[in-house]
């Protein structure tokens, strides 16, 4: 965060840093770190002070105001500090693992990271040899001593902050959002990123020089820091530089997510790969280093919708349970507009360019990770109805673990709704490498994804802060129906069937409520269920999915142990975990796999087994084997699954709570998996 010409006391900086860190927690919180300004006011002098500590933000906020050479009432009228919350790949979660990471003992530079450098061991082993010592077991440390070397060997005094960056960068393999800070450039600010996500927010009551940053490329390669220096000081002018008009004040926040930001400004610019920015005399610019034919040669200030009480936890105990009792709404804002139900059309505009060619595709393959996987899971079966193509579903990580064949009549889909998932990304890459046409589906406006996706749909299912994806699961379900209904617009044979469910979208927000209705019941269950150690899920067909990703709710937040198994395949080895003890779900549905869901629930019950049913509530003949049942209202067989996953979202929720656990941020897990 960056004042310039605002005057701020300490306190509010530290404030704005800890705000917009605890808005981040969600994406990783087992040790956190600020670095700010000392005590010295004189700006040519200022020095580095550095707090850290392993836990939570809370943790180091405490930690800030036990520091007593702090004077909280201290004015700066120029400042910029950076913070950072750390969830661990390399070294275990301690302080000094923690960022900021720092180039010496004397802070000269500071860095914060979010991502992996995958050579680190080589430029740690570089920097030994020239006589850097490490103190932590980070990859990130070598980020920090790198840039002191390429000052420390800069040839010519007046080497520019970005300049440094850029060196630097230059070295780098493996995924960053970076942000330094120095005592040598005091006031500035430099950030870039490559593959992890870095956004900036611009506040000024003033008004700003501009709309569209220019980016600044440098023509030469660079043979040496002199170069750099020499061509970029002379290209920057105010009308390559977004500040307020006259000098005035203004304040910029850099952060890797809007949430952690959208308190103080709507007003963003999205940096894209290899980008660097930076924040010289209130002014910032952008440059890189190499040109390429597919640059878009500015950065647009972009107005973010989303607000702030979007992402409060409002009257609820958790963000899950939150947004849990969000999805009559989140199902409708993902049909709103897309959907007609008079003329029985769906249109998503972002993918109506593409239609003919993916009308023409060999294949359609869809392609996520964890509950992104399910959704591409449950509508495997609709999407082949109603498209009369092949789709095969994929986990991101195995299906570039194969490397699976891909070909240019392809069209693969990316489910995410992060849109920063590490190994969804680079499935994407893979795919776009071999020219099949890529299509994105997520909830993050201008993440990796959705911009590095030749079409896509954005959900709109609103900002998911709770770990345990709930609402986006259900859009982007939807979605991909919606898609289906689009590929079947002029099927004569699928009219009545695009009715049906078009029919069935329409009632859906009402049916939810419904089911969330049941949540003191669900809540009584899980009351009889909380000190299990394991929980069967069961189901098969449309349902095999609400299976999967119950089970997934289950063992992420209330750490029991939780399966979902296909019913078809209970003869086959599940069947033998079956007796009085084990507590079983079974989902079973008004639909075409109804019969044989009977026959597994036979298979259970002869073993004394007491299944807990989801069913219809019309069903008179599960129930009459049932040990308990919750009756859920009935739909569409393909849309049965977003109500059918509802009540056990909600069990998973009452067994964390029952069990004394953190809802909203389950041990060892992040909201964005930023790494592989
Ligand atoms: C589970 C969960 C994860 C994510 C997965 C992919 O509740 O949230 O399994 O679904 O990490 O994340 P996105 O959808 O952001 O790509």
């Amino acid at each position: 965060y960056m004042n310039y010409r605002v005057p701020r006391t300490r306190k509010e900086i530290f404030e704005t840093l800890i705000k917009g860190l605890q808005r981040l927690e969600y994406r990783g919180y087992d040790s956190a770190g600020v670095a700010i300004d000392g005590n010295n006011n004189e700006v040519k002098e200022r020095h580095i002070q550095l707090v850290k500590k392993r836990g939570n933000v809370k943790a180091l906020d405490e930690e800030l105001y036990k520091q007593d050479s702090m004077d909280l009432k201290v004015e700066f009228e120029t400042h910029f500090g950076i913070a950072h919350t750390r969830w661990a790949t390399h070294g275990v979660p301690n302080a000094v693992n923690s960022h900021p990471q720092r180039s010496d003992k004397g802070n000269e530079f500071v860095v914060i990271h979010n991502g992996i450098i995958t050579n680190y061991k080589d430029l740690r082993k570089f920097l030994e040899s020239k006589g850097y010592e490490f103190e932590s077991e980070t990859d990130t440390e070598t980020i920090a001593k790198l840039i002191k070397y390429v000052f420390d060997n800069r040839e010519t005094e007046d080497v520019t902050f970005s300049a440094l960056v850029e060196r630097v960068i230059q070295q780098l393999e493996g995924a960053f959002a970076l942000v330094f800070k120095s005592i040598h450039y005091p006031g500035e600010a430099v950030a870039t990123r490559r593959g992890s996500p870095l956004l900036i927010g611009v506040r000024s009551k003033y008004k700003l020089s501009t709309e569209q940053i220019p980016v600044l490329y440098r023509t030469r390669n660079i043979e040496n820091v002199k170069n750099i220096c020499k061509t970029r000081m002379k290209r920057l002018d105010s009308s390559t530089c977004l500040h307020a008009v006259g000098n005035k004040a203004v304040e910029f926040f850099f952060a890797s997510d809007a949430s952690a930001i959208i308190e103080h400004t709507n007003r963003v610019i999205f940096l894209e790969d290899d980008d660097i920015a930076a924040v010289a005399d209130g002014k910032l610019s952008i440059h890189r280093v190499k040109r390429l034919a597919s640059d878009d040669p500015s950065r647009a200030i972009q107005t973010l919708q989303m607000e702030l009480q979007q992402i409060m936890k409002g009257n609820f105990s958790a963000f899950m349970q939150k947004e849990i009792f969000e999805q009559p709404e989140s199902v409708f804002n993902t049909m709103r507009g897309r959907v007609n139900f008079e003329t029985n059309t769906v249109l998503l505009g972002g993918l109506k360019d593409h239609l003919k060619e993916i009308r023409r595709c060999r294949r359609l393959i869809v392609i996520g990770c964890g509950t992104s996987y399910h959704a591409a899971v449950a509508t495997r079966q609709v999407l082949e109805e109603l498209t009369e193509l092949p789709v095969m579903v994929e986990l991101a990580s195995d299906f570039l673990d194969r490397n699976t064949p891909v070909f240019r009549d392809d069209v693969c889909f990316f489910i995410s709704q992060s849109g920063e998932t590490a190994d969804t990304l680079l499935a994407l890459r893979y795919c776009k490498d071999r020219r099949a046409l890529t299509v994105g589906i997520t909830n993050t406006v201008g993440s990796s994804i959705s911009r590095e996706t030749d079409c896509g749909v954005h959900i709109n299912a609103g900002p998911e802060i709770g770990v345990a994806s709930t609402k986006a699961y259900t859009s982007q379900f939807i979605s991909l129906v919606m898609f289906g209904l689009m590929m079947s617009e002029d099927r004569i044979s699928l009219q009545n069937r695009r009715r049906e469910i078009i029919h069935g979208l329409k009632s859906l927000p009402e049916l939810i409520k419904e089911v969330l209705s049941l949540d003191e019941k669900i809540h009584d269950l899980a009351l009889e269920l909380y000190t299990q150690r394991s929980l069967l899920v069961m189901g098969r067909g449309y349902n095999y999915a609400t299976c999967l990703e119950g089970a997934l709710k289950i063992k992420e937040i209330t750490y029991m142990h939780s399966e979902g198994i296909l019913a078809g395949e209970l003869k086959h080895g599940p069947l033998a975990l079956i007796d009085k003890q084990m507590p079983v779900i079974m989902v079973i549905m008004k639909d075409p796999c109804f019969a044989k869901c009977q026959n597994a629930l036979q298979q259970v019950t002869a073993r004394q087994g007491r299944p807990i049913i989801l069913c219809s509530k019309d069903d008179t003949e599960s129930s009459k084997f049932a040990y308990k049942t919750i009756e859920l209202p009935h739909t569409v067989d393909c849309l049965q699954g977003i109500l059918s996953v509802i009540p056990l979202q909600l069990l998973s929720f009452h067994l964390a709570v029952l069990r004394g656990y953190d809802v909203d941020f389950p041990r060892n897990l992040a909201k964005s998996v930023t790494v592989e």
